[in-house]
């Protein structure tokens, strides 16, 4: 047995195994970490043991920091915080997205739903349809200016779930409201099982039904797929079956007291909302909803968006030790490989950057991120795109919450459930405002507690700041 694990040890290779069943996918550098590169060429009962002596040692370093007074990287944290924060950080930086096992691992915590009475939450399956080629054709066109060379070849449908807090009474189908939730995974990971923690809080707060769906992430699906399939299912939801596609999303009793398959949904019903790359997919869908002649949902509510592919804006010193993601840039770079073929600097590889916001016009924008945060740039940035960009009707506002770290909302402690609430009454005040005169644009900041702590976060790299006060002083 030993000479086994010893022997595996000495033939195994810690580079990913995903470029030998992905063609698209290059050869992988090797971790940057020696212990990551080492532990990813052990086989895997081994790496389980390295990582969870590793997971022990970091948490035990975080309660000894803490039994000791040590400050915390953010003096506001709890001990719960700085606990979660040890542990998840710890995970991150476990699984380099180019190591061998981290494909494996991301599939396991994609398929393990959380039960849903842990949430509190009735969750019904749902098949969405497809099949839509003149969609996909459509698409295709636009991302890459020239027709498809390949048709769409992807599932005929995925799954879809609709979540409902206990709490939320049902209503008709014309008078409630609905979110489309597209959770989050850096583009290679996560499912509506995995979020429904947060999906769930989410809908007892705005006091509806929401259908997050389960859209083919890398590297089985590289991009357009994903944001076809979320512009299908968007249009599922406001269309139904046309002539050319039998495709409506199945509804039941346990969340209107009317479900019935003529109805469905006007588009200002509907929210989008999606978490860290789910903000991405989110923006991504919003920008191509003109192209494909679909009207646009009343509002959209991005949590810590991941919207910079190219890590450009990215706030490394000092938000790294502060928050959740360990950053490997030579993993990063490779997981680039995993997602797409096209240029990085494509203008909906990386939506931030895109110069025309006009398809925002008439929604109500919300950007939710932490000051602790590696990605505050790319919040930021959108927001000022945003703002300048976003075409009539178009209102926007960024809440930057202070001590927070990556899609902090998923996480227990005060500050999510305080941020789920803003979620909530910016989507209910957002509705109300629909019907009345809405004309104008409304641009408002938003800090959490006090602003002091973030101007001092981003002073260090005063480039940035500058930029950052730019986006600061309308
Ligand atoms: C979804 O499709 C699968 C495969 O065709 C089927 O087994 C399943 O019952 C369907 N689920 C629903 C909720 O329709």
């Amino acid at each position: 047995m030993l000479l086994l694990v010893l022997g595996s040890f000495f033939f195994a290779s810690p580079r990913s195994i995903v470029p030998f069943y992905f063609n698209h996918v290059p050869p992988s550098p090797l971790p940057t970490k020696l212990l990551w590169k080492v532990a990813h060429a052990c086989p895997l009962p081994l790496f389980f043991i390295i990582a969870a002596a590793f997971l022990l040692y970091r948490l035990l370093a975080a309660i000894f920091a803490i039994l000791s007074g040590t400050s915390a990287i953010r003096p506001s944290w709890t001990i719960s915080t700085r606990l979660i924060h040890s542990f998840v950080q710890s995970m991150t930086e476990v699984i380099p997205p180019q190591a061998r096992h981290t494909y494996l691992l991301c599939r396991i915590f994609t398929t393990i739903p959380i039960p849903s009475f842990l949430v509190r939450a009735r969750v019904e399956t749902v098949n969405i349809s497809m099949l839509d080629s003149s969609l996909w054709d459509k698409v295709w066109l636009f991302v890459a200016g020239t027709s498809c060379p390949v048709k769409y070849s992807n599932t005929e449908f995925i799954k879809g779930e609709w979540v409902m807090h206990y709490d939320v009474k049902p209503k008709s189908m014309e008078e409630s409201h609905i979110v489309l939730y597209l959770h989050g995974g850096a583009h290679m990971m996560g499912s509506p099982g995995s979020h429904r923690g947060l999906i769930s809080a989410l809908s007892k707060s705005i006091k509806c039904p929401i259908l997050a769906i389960d859209y083919t992430v890398s590297p089985e699906a590289l991009f357009p797929t994903a944001i076809y399939q979320s512009l299908k299912a968007y249009q599922s939801l406001i269309q139904g079956p046309t002539a050319t596609t039998k495709s409506i999303i199945p509804t039941s009793h346990v969340f209107f007291t009317n479900p019935s398959s003529s109805y469905t949904f006007k588009h200002s019903q509907i929210t989008i909302i999606g978490d860290s790359s789910g903000g991405c997919l989110a923006l991504q869908t919003l920008l191509l909803l003109p192209h494909t002649n679909l009207p646009p949902p009343s509002s959209v509510v991005f949590l810590s968006p991941h919207t910079d592919i190219s890590m450009s804006q990215a706030i490394i010193s000092p938000n790294l030790a502060s928050d959740i993601l360990a950053f490997d840039s030579v993993g990063y770079t490779y997981g680039k490989h995993l997602y797409t073929d096209f240029p990085i600097t494509h203008p909906l590889v990386s939506p931030c950057f895109t110069t025309d916001f006009s398809a925002l016009s008439g929604v109500k924008v919300l950007i939710q991120v932490g000051d602790a945060e590696i990605l505050l740039g790319d919040s930021v940035r959108l927001f000022e795109g945003v703002k300048q960009r976003g075409g009539a009707g178009c209102e926007v506002e960024m809440q930057i919450w202070k001590d927070c770290f990556h899609v902090w909302q998923a996480f227990p402690g005060v500050a999510a459930k305080e941020a789920i609430l803003k979620v909530g009454e910016f989507v209910r005040r957002e509705r109300a405002l629909d019907e009345g005169d809405s004309s104008g644009n409304m641009f408002s900041r938003f800090v959490h507690k006090n602003v002091k702590g973030w101007e001092q976060c981003v002073g260090e790299e005063g480039r940035r700041r500058r930029r950052l006060e730019r986006a600061w002083s309308i």
